[in-house]
């Protein structure tokens, strides 16, 4: 890197004129509202920008408080967040902001250190929160960082070994002013310029620093250690239909996968959750064509459906609706439900 080369001078002089225009963002010369910086730092946890923004503006709407998403029923947060995926994360959401609403008079803490101890807050969004609502000098270190620092740096060592590395260069460049719009600053560069595939060095702030770029090994970095396949689960679903046209669906225990939502009733594929079905169902079952694919973070799952007509004097089990085709949508049934519905109805 040359000597008169300040990559942080240079890059926020880029996100000055650059910033991304994004619904939680503070405009520039204004205090960010910590409510907004936390609602969006856990939104954006394993979901896209471009997914996010309209929950995120629904959310403002429906809860435009901490206060008043703390006193919503769960059912109204769990469906307004339905969609999103990664349910556990509504469920701590709804818990921390009950905690804060509570136990903190309403007000984040503006540490990291204390943001650590919330529910639904890791290390990334602990440092997040802590850099871009309060301006503290912490360094949040996702994907999109992690590339534009191996490029940077020309780091060679793969992804995970690759980690603690990353995360020593990242502290050190933290600049003591404006640590939030570095932090920013950095998401944009990854997300805009310094993209996986065909980066676009030509107008990047730290093009005349780049080690990777001089290299011209700016797409080979950073390198990954081959990935694990995901290991497969396999288990069938079972669509029962009464006279009325309804569906039988089930209430998940809280805790788990899909934890708390509405599903149809499935066996054989989550362990954790006891998935044997109750015992008086009936038997009997007609297998349909098709399969279901969904690719959770740990696995990936297939269901078979089978359906069947509600015996007559069929009594719905305990936990369990009756809930027509026509409020699904209504009901937010997540992904996998969904996409179990459209292939037995389209
Ligand atoms: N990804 C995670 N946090 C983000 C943020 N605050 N802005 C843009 N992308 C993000």
């Amino acid at each position: 890197m040359p000597a008169n080369f300040d990559p942080v001078s240079a890059l926020l002089a880029w996100y000055d004129k650059n910033a991304r225009t994004l619904p939680w963002r503070a405009p520039r010369g204004t205090v960010p509202d910590p409510y907004h910086v936390w609602l969006s730092e856990i939104m954006l946890q394993q979901t896209t920008v471009i997914t996010v923004k309209p929950y995120f503006e629904k959310f403002l709407t429906l809860f435009p408080t901490i206060e008043a998403l703390a006193a919503a029923p769960d059912d109204a947060v769990m469906a307004a967040w339905a969609g999103l995926g990664y349910y556990s994360r509504a469920r701590n959401l709804l818990k921390c902001a009950r905690l804060v609403a509570d136990t903190y008079a309403g007000r984040f803490p503006d540490s990291e250190a204390k943001l650590l101890t919330l529910p639904g807050i890791g290390p990334y969004t602990a440092a997040a929160i802590a850099a871009i609502a309060f301006n503290r000098q912490a360094a949040p270190v996702d994907g999109n960082i992690e590339r534009v620092l191996a490029r940077l740096y020309h780091l060679e060592t793969p992804l995970p070994a690759l980690k603690p590395q990353i995360k020593q260069k990242n502290a050190a460049l933290v600049p003591a002013h404006r640590p939030g719009d570095f932090a920013q600053a950095m998401m944009d560069l990854g997300a805009t310029l310094c993209t996986p595939k065909r980066p676009n060095c030509l107008i990047c702030p730290w093009q005349k620093g780049c080690a990777a770029q001089q290299a011209g090994l700016q797409e080979t970095l950073p390198k990954r250690a081959p990935k694990k396949p995901k290991p497969e689960r396999h288990g069938t679903v079972y669509w029962l239909e009464n006279s009325k046209g309804e569906v039988l669906l089930h209430r998940r225990p809280d805790k788990g996968l899909l934890g708390g939502m509405l599903c149809f009733p499935s066996t054989g594929w989550d362990a954790a959750n006891d998935s044997t079905l109750p015992q008086d169902m009936p038997t009997g079952w007609t297998p349909l064509d098709g399969e279901v694919v969904h690719v959770f973070t740990h696995f990936r799952l297939t269901l078979r459906v089978c359906a069947h007509h509600a015996p007559k004097g069929f009594r719905k089990p305990a936990d369990h609706i009756w809930l027509h085709p026509r409020d699904f949508a209504a009901a937010a049934l997540p992904s996998l439900m969904q996409k179990i519905w459209k292939s037995v109805l389209l």
